[in-house]
């Protein structure tokens, strides 16, 4: 469908950018916060360091300013849990508390309605050494946590996220997730946590509801959709089964409080099925979303096996984001030579991102937002304070007309929070892989100034937002 005359973003959509505490706040261990994963996390990039980042914590209100310069509608964060808990569990920390109560005051006094995720990556080591996630106590200190945030903010905020990329935690434990190296079993170790967090976002979501009926919540996995390496049906079985495997899995429990049975039957096979419960299932039943958030960043490609003629190294290659966890058994990633890509190897596909819209309308007809987008590119600061992202611009303007689309399409889309807001170091990456319309001035070794400029792209996205998507 070309859709000759477009519907028009509508009104009151939310226009907005996202960070994620860990990556953008720095402090790491001040004010009373205790360490997360993240903070003792021997990362294989060496070049990666959380301990700075991008310095928001002490410079938010002259980042907020920014942002509402910008024109945001809403920003997109999340509370670093260890702030609030520095054990996990336990006694409050009220100067960790009162950074995220200055954060919203800010947000709301620029207009900027907070989109707050409680949990994205950065578990509290303290629960790790107690068995993290593996250990069911985990779920009752995440409830306490999400309660906790829901009392001391709740009466400013309006849409919570329950948890980042769960997706990206189970299928890539080793990188963002919280295996430790060495532990026996991994993929099993791997499908119960899932089954722990699943409980705690049912449980987080309830209570959201119980204390604060006028809110909103909802899951925040990342899901792109997957296409067939050929017609072949067996590559298309592969597909469907990585499809089911990579996202209904997540969402199927989140939004209908049963697992998939593609999913499930994956893991039965391979002996990675969860202890559960009655009782259990029935807390998932009970915990819906009042929406879906939605992260993507490209399209992947399966088949059943490789194709003769591809190219098998750059076919491996393809671990990131889109094909993480390959089992060769079930589904292996293949080139889309239909594709481009970025400057680290990921595809761009524009279309995809309408397709995966559709898809998640189809199936569970909730409304739903893009809570991460984005480009990560080596910007370069040239004379002048200038940073011209043209490649930025032209990737998120693609994907905008892309949304667009998909509202035409019928989509009930409520809002767009691209990464991100500003620089932040990357997940594996460091600093040098940048997705912020506003530029931090450091660099993997070098501090700097830490000094904040403002790309090409703040300009462009700022007439986006004051046209309501209108101007591209
Ligand atoms: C998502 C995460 O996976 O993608 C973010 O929620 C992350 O935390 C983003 O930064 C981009 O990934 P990367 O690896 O380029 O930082």
């Amino acid at each position: 469908m070309k859709h000759q005359q477009l519907t028009p973003f509508p009104e009151g959509f939310l226009w907005g950018a996202s960070t994620s505490a860990y990556q953008v706040e720095g402090a790491w261990n001040e004010d009373g916060k205790g360490p997360s994963v993240i903070d003792k996390a021997s990362f294989s990039d060496s070049i990666t360091d959380f301990t700075v980042t991008s310095d928001h914590y002490h410079r938010f209100q002259q980042d907020v300013a920014l942002f509402a310069e910008l024109g945001l509608k809403t920003y997109r964060f999340s509370i670093a849990w260890s702030r609030l808990f520095p054990q996990g569990s336990g006694e409050l920390n009220a100067e960790g508390a009162a950074f995220y109560q200055r954060l919203i005051d800010e947000l709301r006094k620029h207009e900027i309605e907070p989109l707050v995720t409680l949990y994205h990556f950065d578990l509290p080591w303290a629960l790790q050494e107690k068995g993290g996630w593996s250990d069911p106590a985990t779920i009752d200190a995440f409830e306490h946590f999400a309660k906790t945030a829901f009392e001391l903010y709740g009466d400013r905020v309006n849409y919570w996220l329950t948890i980042n990329e769960q997706n990206m935690m189970i299928l890539k434990g080793d990188v963002i997730g919280t295996l430790p190296p060495g532990t026996p079993d991994p993929q099993k170790t791997l499908y119960q946590q899932n089954h722990h967090m699943m409980l705690a976002q049912a449980k987080a979501m309830i209570a959201c509801h119980q204390m604060l009926p006028q809110a909103k919540i909802g899951p925040a996995p990342n899901i792109s959709c997957v296409y067939p390496a050929s017609p072949r049906p067996e590559d298309v079985l592969a597909a469907n089964n990585f499809t089911s495997i990579r996202n209904w899995l997540y969402l199927d429990l989140a939004c209908y409080g049963r697992y998939n049975a593609v999913a499930w039957s994956f893991m039965a096979e391979k002996g990675y099925l969860p202890t559960i419960t009655d009782a259990e299932m029935a807390i998932l039943r009970e915990g819906k979303p009042d929406f879906i958030a939605f992260n993507y960043y490209a399209s992947a490609t399966v088949g059943a096996g490789l194709p003769a003629d591809s190219d098998e190294e750059a076919s491996r290659q393809l671990v990131d984001q889109q094909l993480a966890g390959i089992d060769e058994s079930v589904y292996v990633g293949t080139e889309n030579r239909y594709l481009k890509k970025n400057q680290f190897n990921w595809y761009i596909d524009p279309v995809g991102f309408r397709i995966t819209a559709r898809e998640i309308y189809d199936r569970y007809h909730l409304p739903l937002i893009v809570t991460e987008n984005g480009l990560g590119a080596f910007d370069e600061l040239v004379a002048g304070n200038k940073i011209y992202d043209d490649y930025r611009i032209a990737y998120l303007s693609e994907h905008i007309q892309q949304l667009q689309l998909a509202i035409s399409d019928g989509v009930d889309l409520f809002g767009y929070c691209p990464w991100s807001a500003i620089d932040l170091v990357s997940t594996h990456q460091g600093i040098r892989k940048r997705y912020g319309f506003i530029y931090v001035n450091r660099d993997e070794h070098d501090l700097k100034d830490l000094a904040r400029f403002k790309k090409k792209s703040f300009a462009w996205y700022q007439r986006v937002i004051r046209s309501n998507g209108q101007n591209l």
